[in-house]
């Protein structure tokens, strides 16, 4: 049987989500000076929208992630640009069974490695591979932040949809310091070698309006059709759409055409 996680992101096609992050992919890239040669895992790579500029600037890099469609859509993007160095392969961020102790120079996790499930293991498992002496970067949505259109669209789907079961973690816990300080504190990692700050992603795309954006993601985003799939049981659907329409025109930042909106995360640098 599937386990839940991977079914959630394996829905819809997350690819046409990710089509309005390349840009912000690309900065935050360039942001962190990769100097050549480096490895670096990204996990939680999607298709690769921090793992290809990963790539572009020297590195060899493996992909990660749990949902086999956006695995398989990555390696297309790696082939079709000629990338050699760069793979991406199928694996769960809470166990990389098959990677080796302190093999990564850098590991990197965008909006990914946060909806695992275990993120003590998260945690563990991050620290593990990457070297002595290197790095682990990780980008996390923050919790009921006004600022994050990822986080209000979160909240807002989750509002519609039955509580989680007992135990479960919310990956809105890796938006906050103190938790991101104890699930990296049980794998001996001191606070004064976490740093935080906030940083900002943009959604773009120029031929949607802020309605086509919210059925983009009613069509193709898992959180956000598994929240409309419950809204519809009980006939709350419209108002689910009329919300999300809502938030969507008050955080658009493109008062021409398209849409241009923010979203701040909490972006995590552990020097270890
Ligand atoms: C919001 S997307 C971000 C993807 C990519 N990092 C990007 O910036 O476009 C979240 C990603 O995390 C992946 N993911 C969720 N749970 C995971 C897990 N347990 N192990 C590995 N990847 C996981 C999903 O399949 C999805 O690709």
């Amino acid at each position: 049987m599937k386990n839940q996680n991977r079914l959630l992101w394996e829905k819809g096609d997350f690819t046409e989500i990710a089509a309005l992050m390349r840009k912000s992919g690309e900065e935050f890239v360039a942001s962190l000076e990769i100097k050549s040669p480096l490895r670096v895992l990204d996990l939680g790579c999607g298709d690769g929208t921090t793992a290809i500029p990963l790539a572009r600037a020297g590195a060899e890099v493996l992909g990660i992630d749990i949902a086999e469609n956006l695995v398989a859509a990555g390696n297309r993007r790696a082939a079709h640009e000629g990338l050699l160095r760069l793979k991406f392969q199928q694996g769960d961020a809470c166990d990389l069974r098959d990677v080796e102790d302190g093999y990564f120079d850098l590991t990197i996790s965008m909006f990914g490695a946060m909806f695992a499930p275990k993120p003590f293991d998260v945690a563990k498992e991050m620290v593990r591979v990457t070297k002595p002496r290197g790095r682990i970067v990780m980008g996390n949505w923050i919790p009921n932040d006004p600022t994050s259109f990822v986080s209000q669209l979160l909240r807002i789907s989750a509002s519609f949809t039955p509580p989680p079961p007992e135990g479960f973690i919310s990956p809105m816990t890796w938006g906050v310091a103190d938790n991101v300080a104890e699930y990296f504190s049980r794998t001996g990692v001191p606070r004064e070698k976490i740093s935080m700050i906030k940083d900002v992603y943009e959604f773009i795309a120029l031929d949607k309006n802020p309605e086509n954006l919210i059925e983009s993601l009613i069509r193709f985003y898992g959180p956000t059709m598994s929240a409309f799939e419950a809204a519809e049981k009980n006939g709350n659907e419209e108002e689910l759409r009329r919300q999300l329409i809502e938030l969507a025109y008050a955080q658009n930042k493109n008062t021409a055409v398209g849409v241009s909106i923010p979203a701040t995360f909490l972006r995590v640098t552990i020097d270890l």
